[in-house]
């Protein structure tokens, strides 16, 4: 099933297994450390890591959002827009989408973790009714050696 998204005229599905190139690509433009497409093609081919994507109608892919499925819990393992498509509430259309598709699933709660400096991710999920949980200092490593710590959010699913 499509779910359109007005007004920018993309909808959001199910990623396929040919998207896992570009999937990798708009990873790595959005962190610091990129995953290989290898690793993207098993996310997509299991069912555990449904992984979706922003895309036209011709499937030019603007963002993407993956989840982890265990038992009654979900995490969302990475989301990432494309920066020229940022802003226009491509973030905010996947992560809804979760949300229906994870009705559909035993989770009754989602987990995610952000860097404490990753103000447009933070204010995202503090719209969508996300609250923090704790801290994991020293979590994602940075270019300039100095780690920085994680935030664990967590939202019911209802
Ligand atoms: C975080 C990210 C996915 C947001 O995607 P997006 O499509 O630009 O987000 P949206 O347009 O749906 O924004 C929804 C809301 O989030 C907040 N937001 C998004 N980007 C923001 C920014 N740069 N600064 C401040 N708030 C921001 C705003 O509240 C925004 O609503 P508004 O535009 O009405 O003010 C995107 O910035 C991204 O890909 N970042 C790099 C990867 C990343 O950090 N992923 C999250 C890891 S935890």
């Amino acid at each position: 099933m499509n779910f359109w998204l007005d007004p920018a005229k993309l909808h959001v599905e199910r990623a396929r297994l040919e998207d896992a190139d570009v999937v990798a690509k708009l990873h790595a433009q959005g962190f610091y450390r990129g995953w290989p497409r290898e690793d993207f093609q098993s996310y997509i081919a299991a069912e555990n890591t449904p992984l979706y994507v922003a895309c036209d109608a011709k499937r030019k892919i603007a963002g993407f959002a993956m989840l982890r499925l265990v038992g009654d819990e979900a995490e969302l393992i990475t989301i990432a827009v494309d920066r020229a498509w940022r802003r226009k509430g491509i973030g905010l259309m996947l992560m809804r989408q979760l949300f229906t598709e994870l009705l559909r699933s035993p989770a009754r709660k989602l987990f995610l973790e952000v860097a404490e400096d990753n103000e447009a991710a933070l204010r995202l999920y503090g719209k969508l009714g996300f609250s923090k949980l704790s801290e994991r200092k020293g979590y994602y490593p940075r270019p300039d050696g100095t780690p920085a710590t994680a935030i664990v959010m967590a939202r019911d699913l209802e």
